[in-house]
Parts: C-alpha cells; sequence; structure tokens
C-alpha cells in the first residue's frame, strides 16, 4: 500500500449557532444578542477545511445525522475537495450543533452538543484504518468520545503513524496519558495547563510548559506548540539527536493584528501546520504560515468562513 502525503482529519461536525453579543452572558445573566448566523464548524472539520484550502489532500473521519446540516456539510466538503467517504451519516441522532456567544471584543464562550460526533466509535477507527494508514499526518481533538481517541493514539503508536493531537476542549482529566502517544501537540494556554499543572500566561510559562510536554511524548522526534494568542507561541523540538530529557525550544511572536473573531482560531493554526508539514515545509516556515493563516481568521467572523485560502496569505518568506 502507498504511503501518501495527505492529511485525515479524525473529528467534529458542528452546525454552529452564532451570537453576536456585547458582553459574553455571565452566569444567571439573560443577553440580548445583536443577531445571529448558523455557519458550519466543528473543530475536527474547521481543521480539515483549514487543511483543504492550503492545499493539502485531505480527508475526514467522523459522523453526521441525516438532518439538513449535513446535506450543507456534503455540499461543503465537495466544495473544498475533501474526501468524505469516512464521514458516516447516523439517522439516530442530529449533527452536532455549537452554541457561540461572540462578544464585541472578538472573545467567544462555546457550548457544544455533541450529537453523532458523540457515536464515532473504535470500530469506525479500525475500519477506516487502510486510510488512516497512508496519511502523512492524522489530526485528531476532543470533540468525539475519549475512548475512540485513546484507540486512535495507542493505534498510531503501535503502527508508528503521526498524529498530531489538538487535545481541545478540555475534555479530560491530570490523570489522562492518552496524549503522550502523539508525535505532535498543539495546545492553547489553558490546555497546556491543564496537561502539565504549568500556569501558562507569558512567553517564559509557555516554554516551561512546552519543554514539559515534549519531554512527556513517547516519539523520539516530537513537537509541542503552545499557543498564547497576541503573545504568540512557542515550540519545543525532540530530535532524535538531543540528548534524553531536553528540548530545543524557542518563543516566536504574533504578527499584530486587530481580531473581531477568535472563533476557529486555533483549527486553523493547527490544519495548515499539518498541511505545510505534510508538504516537506520546515518547521519554522509551517508555523509561519499557520500563524499567517490563524492571524487571517481572527480578522473574519465565523469557523468556516473565516479560513483563509493559501493564495490569501503573505507567504512568511516575504515579510
Ligand atoms: O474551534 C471552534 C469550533 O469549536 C466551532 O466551530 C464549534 O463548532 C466548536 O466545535
Amino acid at each position: 500500500m502507498s504511503k501518501h502525503s495527505g492529511i485525515v482529519v479524525v473529528g467534529s461536525l458542528n452546525a454552529d449557532i452564532v451570537l453576536s453579543v456585547a458582553q459574553i452572558a455571565a452566569p444567571g445573566h439573560t443577553v440580548l444578542a445583536d443577531g445571529f448566523d448558523i455557519v458550519l464548524g466543528g473543530k475536527g472539520a474547521n481543521q480539515a477545511v483549514a487543511a483543504a484550502r492550503f492545499g493539502a489532500k485531505v480527508s475526514m473521519l467522523g459522523k453526521l445525522g441525516v438532518d439538513a446540516h449535513a446535506e450543507s456539510f456534503r455540499s461543503a466538503m465537495k466544495d473544498e475537495g475533501i474526501d468524505d467517504t469516512a464521514v458516516i451519516a447516523d439517522a439516530s441522532c442530529a449533527t452536532g450543533q455549537a452554541f457561540i456567544q461572540v462578544a464585541a471584543d472578538g472573545q467567544n464562550a462555546i457550548v457544544v452538543a455533541a450529537g453523532a460526533n458523540g457515536r464515532v466509535s473504535v470500530a469506525d477507527i479500525d475500519a477506516a484504518w487502510p486510510m488512516l494508514a497512508r496519511a502523512a499526518w492524522v489530526i485528531c481533538q476532543m470533540e468525539i468520545p475519549l475512548a475512540t481517541v485513546n484507540h486512535l493514539l495507542a493505534r498510531a503508536a503501535a503502527e508508528k503513524l503521526r498524529v498530531l493531537l489538538n487535545p481541545s476542549p478540555i475534555c479530560f482529566d491530570a490523570s489522562w496519558q492518552g496524549w503522550t502517544q502523539a508525535s505532535m501537540l498543539v495546545v492553547n494556554e489553558h490546555e497546556a495547563a491543564a496537561l502539565s499543572g504549568i500556569v501558562v500566561k507569558d512567553p517564559k510559562s509557555g516554554l516551561e510548559a512546552a519543554c514539559w510536554l515534549v519531554s512527556r511524548l513517547q516519539k523520539s522526534a516530537a513537537v509541542a506548540v503552545v499557543t498564547l494568542g497576541e503573545q504568540g507561541l512557542c515550540v519545543a523540538e525532540m530530535q532524535p539527536s538531543t540528548k534524553a530529557g531536553s528540548a530545543v525550544s524557542r518563543h516566536v511572536p504574533a504578527h499584530a493584528v486587530s481580531a473581531i473573531d477568535t472563533t476557529a482560531a486555533g483549527d486553523t493554526f493547527t490544519g495548515v501546520l499539518a498541511a505545510a508539514l505534510a508538504e516537506g515545509l520546515a518547521m519554522d516556515d509551517a508555523i509561519g504560515w499557520a500563524q499567517r493563516a490563524a492571524g487571517w481568521c481572527v480578522q473574519h467572523r465565523g469557523a468556516m468562513p473565516s479560513i483563509p485560502r493559501r493564495t490569501q496569505l503573505v507567504n512568511p518568506r516575504s515579510g
């Protein structure tokens, strides 16, 4: 079976109900939205679209209901050139939905009703294994059952398949060790803290967390990226030549942008990073593209509608 240079995204597909509010509702309060919109999203689907719009060959594994949202997803994946043969229709439940408040300052708060995403099973992973086994990179997040994620990580590790894990949202406790089987981690400051116990608030603590995380990954050529929003990101790489227990790490500043909606910024970063690495780009170049893409995303509204095509980005090497 030949290896291909593509990406397989294992994860969620949600219809996003987006509510524009002056401020995110506090507990016990009711707020009036300035408006609402329904767009396609879900961390898995967003990452698949980000990789495809960057130019990668992308397949998706997930579950949809049998409803109008599912039809919208089918047609969107066709338009994006994403192979959806491993996206299963499950008539027993609805397509996942996310209820997203977006505040005037661009911050958001999201509640997800998993729907069909909650039915992605270990058997689904095994049934699609021939496709997964050919991928340059498999990407996974946490909007599908934890047991399914654990199985994917364990089987991939046993069969030397590279998984980029974006452990988002945080639906695990500090005792969870499945993440250590990933080849690469992309985490924001909250996810980094949940996994490492290190309070991440700036580049110094970000570097500390990235080094701690990469040192726990079992792969010899592991990478941990801790994203810090407008403070940039920290990356730690454990190279096979590196002395055991030490990592090469650096802080990469962000480009200044004016954010109006941060929804899907992390997904855009993750999808583009995997696509650029699958293309054979060096880590620093791949990170540069992923940062540009996430910067573009936060200047546009919605999840999928805010994900750029490669042609809309400036090449990081040209300034
Ligand atoms: O990361 C953004 C995504 O989180 C949204 O599209 C929403 O569906 C939730 O999954």
